[in-house]
């Protein structure tokens, strides 16, 4: 069974500058994660404020690049994937904020958010099998 998700050594760092004439830092956000992930398995990142959660999250999602590490996505190599790759890659990915106020837009409804990211990320899909997915 391939893995569906599997990080190695995932480092993430910002150089950030401390004002005028003095040498940047660097905030090691994520450093050094690693986790396998199989078909079935939930995996929970629990941590005290500031500790990396929101950073390693964007990094699965493919939304940030390591700073070093790897990163497999059933069993593909996301870090030195080309370009098309990494798009296809990031289709397998979904964010689900907690958030209602801030996901989901009054405006829609519930069926037309979820259609929404079919229409985005499955272009070969018709409506109706679109509409079919998002009232299953
Ligand atoms: N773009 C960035 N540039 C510089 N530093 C950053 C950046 N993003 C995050 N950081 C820093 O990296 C560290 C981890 O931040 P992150 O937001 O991932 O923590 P968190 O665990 O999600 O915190 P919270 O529980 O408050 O949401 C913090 O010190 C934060 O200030
Ligand atoms: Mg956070």
């Amino acid at each position: 069974m391939t893995d569906l998700m599997k990080a190695v050594d995932l480092r993430r760092h910002y150089g950030v500058s401390r004002g005028l004439f003095q040498p940047s830092a660097t905030v090691k956000a994520v450093d050094g994660v690693s986790f396998t992930l199989n078909a079935g398995q939930t995996l929970a990142i629990v941590g005290e404020s500031g500790c990396g959660k929101s950073t390693l999250a964007r990094l699965l999602a493919l939304f940030e690049e390591p700073t070093e590490g790897e990163l497999f996505i059933d069993g593909k190599p996301v870090t030195q994937a080309d370009a098309a790759t990494r798009k296809h890659l990031r289709q397998s990915v979904q964010m689900v904020f907690q958030n209602p106020y801030g996901s989901l837009n009054p405006r829609h409804t519930i069926g037309g958010a979820l259609e929404e990211p079919l229409a985005i990320n499955r272009p070969a899909m018709s409506a109706a099998d679109r509409r079919a997915a998002a009232e299953a």
